[in-house]
């Protein structure tokens, strides 16, 4: 009696154990093909490439030159602001280019037109300025996209933005 009571127990503890453990094997399953699928959608993740962040650039570049020319400090501090922000974007997403190991050249300028900025300092701005677009055309030349050449823009980018300080 005691000998068959024991071997029950003894089969209950086994069943038991057999269920926890297929129980652990299909959540380890379930949770297998969740990274699986996960993964894949991030392999077929949108990642803007490095042309879309030069052009977003360039439009910046532009604005910011009216917005100094302008004193509207304001708009020129968001306007190197937002260049700065696509630096940073650049070394994220797009590690993979050669070329970005180029790009610290620009900090330097970019930091000291930020500076500029603050000060209020209109000579200074349209010197550092002419510097910033200097450095964007020897990053173009050292990469060999030296066929892109960046200059001070004539005429603002678009006619439905006023630049004139609004204070
Ligand atoms: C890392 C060095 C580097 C720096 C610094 C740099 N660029 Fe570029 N730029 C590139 C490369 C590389 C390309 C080509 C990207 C591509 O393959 O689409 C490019 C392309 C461009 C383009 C062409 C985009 C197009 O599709 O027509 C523009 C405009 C541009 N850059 C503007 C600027 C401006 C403005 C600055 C300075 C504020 C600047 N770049 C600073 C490397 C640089």
């Amino acid at each position: 009696m005691g000998n068959t009571f024991s071997m029950r127990a003894g089969t209950l503890v086994i069943v038991a154990v057999m269920l926890v453990l297929s129980c652990q094997n299909n959540r380890e399953s379930v949770l297998r093909a969740q990274i699986d699928s996960l993964r894949a959608q991030q392999a077929s993740a949108y990642k803007p490439g490095l042309g879309e962040f030069m052009n977003g650039i360039q439009v910046h570049h532009a604005k910011l030159w009216f917005a100094g020319k302008a004193q509207n400090w304001e708009l020129a501090d968001f306007e190197i602001k937002e260049i700065k922000e696509a630096l940073d974007d650049i070394r994220l997403y797009c590690a993979d280019r050669p070329e970005v190991k180029s790009l610290p050249m620009l900090l330097p300028v970019v930091d000291s037109l930020s500076s500029i900025i603050s000060r209020h300092d209109t000579a200074g701005f349209h010197k550092q300025f002419t510097a910033l677009t200097i450095t964007c055309n020897n990053c173009h030349q050292v990469t060999d996209h030296g066929f892109n050449k960046i200059i001070i823009p004539t005429t603002p980018p678009l006619s439905n933005q006023d630049f004139s300080n609004q204070k």
